[in-house]
């Protein structure tokens, strides 16, 4: 419907109009947006226990969901009782079942319906609309997504990456670190976080601190069909990754590569790790963002540019903040791009309205 909205050509184009950002209508069709495209669930070294609710995905997905490991599988179950709909399990438990708590019908961890006390005359019961639907769990090199539509290639959505990092991917492990887990709530609309992210345009006005840390010619932007890659270089002497000959960015002095995935995931890769980013919509100018930290080199937690996550998040926040104030304005509708720094953000808009 908003087809051509965008310019193609960066150097004509106009900006998202400001009603993409204030209005409900336009809200409720991204939320559907979002629900069919790929979700993060988590990274599979954060699933220990044998039950784990994801309530981000109650957000986006407008499903309760219950993670669970089952022998050596693993599923994304409806965490909905089959019987009544009460909610079946909302925090993480160790069990070889999962029991709702109203009036005790009991799932294996794979969502088969064990037992139902009181159902003894019942007639045809239990059929497969007793069990509990599933959700199609993809995995890649630890890092779980799901989707509603089933049809998501995943490996053609996260391929600019493989491809571009298989030289970090090899060997990976990591370790969820909860202690680095952040939730932050945003008076903003989700669009105006993804759009900041998007361009490094900001920094030397918004992050004098992340502008030390990075070199001057140090900023590059890269766009995929459904990813954008930006990169930080580092300074001379501070940590950057070490980067084998094959790799196109071999012998560049790397800080941070920045991930943007289709709509609304960033997985940002530092010499230390991976914070990964899920932007969690809950009203037109209501945001949570979490911040999840998984670490592959702990003795480098904090060096460089992955250092100063925290102080960088507040003062974007306050920028994001500013322009969701200022896009109610009757005096403002949209704006042009800037063709050096923001072909990121353009190139979101043109896929927000395709
Ligand atoms: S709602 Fe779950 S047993 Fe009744
Ligand atoms: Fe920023």
């Amino acid at each position: 419907m908003s087809e051509g909205l965008i310019d193609a050509d960066i150097r004509k184009a106009e900006t998202l109009p400001s009603e993409f950002y204030t209005d409900e209508q336009h809200f409720s069709k991204q939320m559907e947006r979002l629900s069919d495209s790929l979700q993060f669930v988590g990274h599979s070294s954060e699933f220990t226990s044998d039950l784990t609710p994801i309530p981000h995905l109650e957000s986006i997905l407008k499903q309760p969901l219950l993670r669970t490991n089952h022998e050596s599988e693993k599923h994304l179950l409806s965490n909905v009782c089959t019987h009544r709909g009460m909610l079946l399990c909302q925090e993480k438990k160790n069990g070889k079942s999962i029991q709702c708590p109203y009036h005790g019908r009991t799932f294996d961890r794979d969502g088969t319906l064990k037992h139902m006390p009181g159902f003894e005359n019942v007639e045809n019961f239990p059929s497969a609309s007793d069990n509990l639907p599933s959700l199609k769990l993809k995995e890649w090199f630890g890092f779980e997504f799901t989707s509603l539509d089933s049809s998501l290639k995943l490996e053609t959505i996260l391929e600019p990456i493989e491809r571009r990092m298989n030289w970090w991917l090899n060997d990976l492990k990591l370790e969820h670190d909860t202690s680095r887990d952040r939730q932050w709530d945003i008076d903003a609309n989700w669009i105006l976080y993804v759009d900041n992210y998007l361009e490094g345009f900001h920094i030397p006005f918004v992050h004098p601190e992340l502008n030390d840390a990075l070199a001057n010619d140090g900023y590059s932007t890269e766009c995929f069909e459904n990813a954008i890659l930006q990169i930080g270089m580092a300074n001379e002497g501070d940590v950057c990754f070490d980067i084998p000959n094959g790799s196109v960015d071999a012998e560049k002095r790397i800080a941070a590569y920045y991930w943007w995935i289709y709509p609304n995931m960033m997985m940002n890769i530092y010499p230390w790790g991976v914070s990964m980013n899920v932007i969690v919509p809950k009203g037109v100018n209501k945001t949570t963002v979490l911040f999840k930290s998984y670490v592959r080199n702990p003795e480098l937690l904090n060096k460089g540019a992955g250092a100063l996550l925290d102080k960088v998040e507040l003062q974007d926040q306050t920028v994001v903040e500013g322009c969701m104030r200022g896009l109610q304005s009757k005096l403002y509708h949209r704006g042009r791009y800037s063709a050096t720094h923001e072909k990121g953000v353009h190139h979101f808009h043109k896929k927000l309205t395709q």
